[in-house]
């Protein structure tokens, strides 16, 4: 009796968001919109979880092709209301008997621990429908719900049905239900569409329920915030900001610093641990983690990244890479894919480094590209230094074996490598391999020419 599955509601077209990108497709703090109730659905147990699409229904699905296995789509072809977008869901549910949860694609701030209560509040009461409600001071746009003298539920009016003495009342239908199965889907073979917008309104299943003499239930959110809801830009925006604050939020709980709350960007998924401090400007995106003591940031991007104990990044980006401990990046500096990053590393200024492995002690400080390359232990890459990794047709590995010194302004033309403890002079083109131990110079020999400024002074016209 108490299995559960959910019917996530995403056919919508958000029209108000002004865009050609389906709602639930919409970036929220790194993550499509839709992600938040399937996350939600799937923290809670639930095995059953059937999206409801409509427009761009391929995009959406291609959007989580990694969860196949987990969602059923059903497709609502015409956007006719929010209880014939449920009944799309019943063909999948032919052989489930239990708990229909329904969820929003557009309520990202919901937390699970409300869900939960909702659940047990359902199962306690063993209703027929629970319903979640708030107490909002500005209520216009939502369902109203209508209570008797005895503060029981007896309707929901939609904002545009609203009689008179109906307007005032502040307790909105959020939107999010727990229904028994079966009557749920008989209630939704006799609702109607005899409203102002001329739709199948899964509020009027509510109604019916409460007409056959069903028990229904509501449940009120403590926190107005949790319930909002997207519908604009401007709300994205507003949810963002909150969701970014309550990620923070948990990082402070767990022994982090984060300088500004406010101008600090976490993503869902991050591991960040003790006594780091993150200063402003900072994005870290999900599936990053961070260890102990790290300093990261102003102004500093970290993407998808490990990074090790102790480290200090200033002013960087890092992309898919790896960093180790005590290691000293940026400012301006930028790490590109597949960047492997031993100990104790330093990369200076305006350094780039794309599918480049450093070994421990290295020092890379100023105005440098390594490209392919691998570079060992204690080397010394002079200012200036350019891998010459791509021929026009394939990318050549540079490697750079352990102790090498690199001059200033080198060019390493590749195929080429540097053996182990070996030199280069400045400013040179090094286009063949350099044995161990050896100084590789490729320059041309510098001229002075005597007395020459005084012969040119000589030349000049009057
Ligand atoms: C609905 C409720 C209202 C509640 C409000 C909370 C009804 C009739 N009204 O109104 O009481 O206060 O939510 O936000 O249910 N959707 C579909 N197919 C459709 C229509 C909608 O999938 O044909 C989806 C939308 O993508 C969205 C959700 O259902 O995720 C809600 O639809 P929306 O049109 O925003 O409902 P509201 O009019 O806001
Ligand atoms: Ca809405």
């Amino acid at each position: 009796m108490d299995s559960i599955a959910s019917i996530i509601l995403a056919a919508g077209q958000g029209t108000r968001m002004k865009s050609s990108i389906p709602k639930a497709l919409h970036t929220v703090v790194g993550r499509p919109m839709l992600s938040y109730p399937i996350e939600l659905a799937k923290s809670l147990g639930i095995e059953k979880i059937i999206v409801v699409v409509g427009r761009q229904a391929d995009r959406i699905k291609k959007e989580f092709c990694s969860l196949e296995d987990e969602i059923i789509y059903a497709y609502q072809e015409k956007q006719l209301g929010t209880a014939h977008a449920v009944q799309q869901a019943e063909n999948y549910l032919h052989a489930f008997s239990g708990i229909i949860l329904v969820l929003y694609t557009d309520v990202p701030l919901l937390r699970a621990t409300t869900i939960k209560r909702l659940i047990d509040c359902h199962k306690k009461c063993k209703s027929s429908c629970t319903l979640l409600t708030a107490n909002i001071e500005q209520p216009e746009g939502y369902g109203r719900i209508i209570r008797n003298k005895q503060d029981k539920i007896t309707g929901i009016v939609e904002q545009r049905d609203l009689v008179e003495g109906q307007k005032k009342i502040k307790e909105i239908n959020v939107g999010i239900y727990c229904f028994n199965s079966r009557e749920l889907f008989d209630a939704l073979k006799i609702v109607d569409k005899d409203n102002y917008q001329s739709e199948y309104y899964l509020t009027d299943a509510v109604k019916i329920l409460l007409e056959k003499g069903c028990t229904v239930k509501t449940l009120t959110v403590q926190e107005e915030k949790e319930i909002s809801g997207i519908n604009t830009r401007m709300d994205l925006s507003y949810v963002s900001r909150i969701l970014y604050q309550r990620n923070a939020d948990e990082h402070m709980k767990n022994g982090v610093t984060i300088i500004d709350r406010d101008n600090t960007y976490i993503d869902s998924q991050v591991k960040i641990g003790q006594d780091t401090i993150i200063s402003p400007y900072t994005f870290i995106t999900s599936g990053s983690k961070i260890g102990k003591f790290c300093n990261i940031g102003p102004y500093s991007h970290i993407i998808n990244s490990y990074v090790g104990e102790g480290t200090r990044i200033y002013s960087s980006v890092i992309e898919k890479s790896r960093i180790g401990n005590h290691v000293n990046i940026g400012p301006y500096s930028h790490l590109r894919p597949d960047s492997i990053i031993g100990d104790k590393v330093r990369i200076g200024n305006y350094v780039e480094i794309k599918k480049t492995s450093i070994e421990a002690g290295s020092k890379i400080g100023h105005l440098t590209y390594l490209g392919d390359a691998k570079i060992g232990k204690n080397v010394n890459i002079g200012a200036g230094t350019i891998t010459c990794n791509y021929d026009g047709k394939n990318k050549n590995p540079t490697i750079i074996e352990d102790g090498v010194f690199i001059g200033s302004n080198n060019s390493l033309v590749a195929p080429v490598t540097i053996g182990k403890g070996s030199y280069t002079a400045a400013g040179s083109a090094i286009t063949q391999n350099v044995p161990a131990a050896n100084l590789g110079i490729a320059r041309a020999r510098q001229k002075n020419i005597e007395g020459w400024a005084k012969k040119r002074k000589k030349q000049k016209p009057k």
